[in-house]
């Protein structure tokens, strides 16, 4: 059965390019003193070569040992540096309370079911400073089958929660949240800016409350 970790394994690097609204959101992070940013799902480091890139002091982590090596050999190859743990999002996270200015995290948290996603959130919110920015993308769920290439037979395993039953993420949660139900579950953060990016993902940017 597929995990991220095989399919990292087999197929190596394959996001390449930022989320194509990561350097504009970044730039509102610098105009608002962001020194610190943790890549929540950091994968192949797509967004840690690019905040590092652009000033930031980076911390990533994510449950793909193969991922990680991946990351940390892109980091080196561009003269670049970021502290990468591999952790899995559903236990604590390793750091201290209040660490970043800023999380993102993109097409990772709803890779859970919500007891798990909930914990997730909550520690996103004790890492975060006050008035620390977040950046989270989650897929939508369309007509099916949710990827044209291929029916993934999603299994409803709880509300919002399927398992696909085939295709390159079988075996894997996908959890899809309307957007009331991502207003709800970030209730400790002000929304900046809710929607549907080019590559059809749902987007939160937001604020953490005082
Ligand atoms: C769609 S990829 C996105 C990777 C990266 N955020 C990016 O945009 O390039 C999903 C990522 O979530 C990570 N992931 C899945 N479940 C996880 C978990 N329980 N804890 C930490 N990372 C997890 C995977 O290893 C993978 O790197």
């Amino acid at each position: 059965m597929p995990s991220w970790d095989t399919i990292f394994k087999d197929q190596g690097y394959f996001f390449l390019d930022p989320h194509p609204d990561m350097a504009r959101h970044a730039d509102l992070f610098k105009n608002h003193g962001v020194k610190r940013i943790l890549d929540l799902g950091c994968g192949t480091g797509r967004h840690l070569v690019l905040l590092s890139k652009m000033g930031f002091e980076v911390d990533g982590f994510d449950s793909s040992h193969h991922a990680i090596t991946l990351a940390q050999k892109w980091l080196k190859e561009e003269g670049l540096t970021a502290t990468i743990s591999e952790h899995m999002m559903e236990r604590s996270f390793p750091y201290e309370d209040m660490s970043f200015d800023a999380l993102i995290s993109i097409q990772v948290i709803h890779h859970n079911q919500l007891k798990d996603i909930l914990f997730t959130i909550s520690e996103i919110e004790r890492v975060l400073r006050p008035r620390g920015f977040i950046f989270i993308t989650v897929p939508v769920l369309g007509p099916k089958p949710v990827n044209p290439e291929e029916d993934w037979q999603l299994h409803q395993v709880e509300d919002g929660t399927y398992i696909p039953q085939s295709g390159a993420e079988s075996g894997i949660p996908h959890h899809y949240f309307t957007e009331t139900e991502l207003c709800d579950v970030f209730n400790g953060f002000e929304r900046l800016e809710i929607y549907i990016d080019s590559t059809d993902h749902r987007c939160l940017l937001g604020v953490k409350r005082e």
